[in-house]
């Protein structure tokens, strides 16, 4: 980085913007394979979070790749830079006193570690919604399981692509069997009981 450029120390500083939102602020970082629920999930528990006051975004992967990635493809390393920009802007929403909740594939684990080692610890709450690939290819709500298998989507995760599940993921959720409003109270549980929110 070019050593001409020093950090801007803001006057107003994360801990009173927290108090202003009334609430802790952190990332949920939903990951899984394409059509496990992720973004179904996160747009649930933000509507849950906003009806208790609480200030929230959603960053999801569809969205995001239209605007601030539509220059990233889905090879490796278009991924890892993908996953990267949305660190480091979940990093500035969680400084600015915010929740933000991130449905990406994000499919490698160092690539996931990587943004856990940008923010403090229990910053980064990692959300696994495990779906089989069957139950997501089955599902195929965007049909594009089914153009990877004919071979006309090259890198397409789970098919000709891997997907690395979480080691030790914060929580695990059964997006594959349970509706979204079971996987939706099970995550305001943890963030009750844990503190993050009352
Ligand atoms: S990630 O791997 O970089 O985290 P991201 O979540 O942004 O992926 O985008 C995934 C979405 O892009 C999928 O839900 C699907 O709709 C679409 N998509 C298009 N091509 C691919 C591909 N080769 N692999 C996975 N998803 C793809």
């Amino acid at each position: 980085m070019n050593t001409n450029i020093l950090w801007h120390r803001a006057i107003v500083d994360r801990q009173s913007r927290e108090r202003q939102s009334g609430h802790r602020s952190f990332i949920l970082w939903f990951t899984g394979l394409s059509g496990s629920g992720k973004s179904t999930l996160a747009h649930r528990v933000e509507e849950i979070l906003h009806q208790r006051g609480c200030r929230t975004y959603v960053f999801d992967g569809d969205n995001v790749r239209h605007g601030l990635c539509a220059d990233l493809g889905f090879a490796d390393k278009d991924r890892a830079e993908n996953i990267r920009r949305i660190g480091e802007m979940g990093k500035l929403f969680v400084d600015s006193g915010c929740i933000a909740l991130t449905a990406f594939i994000s499919p490698f684990r160092a690539d996931r570690n990587k943004v856990r080692a940008l923010l403090e610890p229990g910053d980064f709450i990692e959300i696994y919604c495990q779906a089989s690939l069957d139950v997501c290819e089955q599902r195929d709500v965007k049909g594009l399981y089914q153009k990877a298998r004919l071979g006309k989507i090259a890198e397409f995760t789970g098919i000709s692509s891997p997907y690395e599940e979480p080691e030790s993921p914060e929580m695990l959720v059964m997006t594959g069997e349970q509706d979204v409003d079971t996987c939706a109270g099970q995550i305001i549980e943890y963030l009750e009981q844990t503190g993050k929110i009352r």
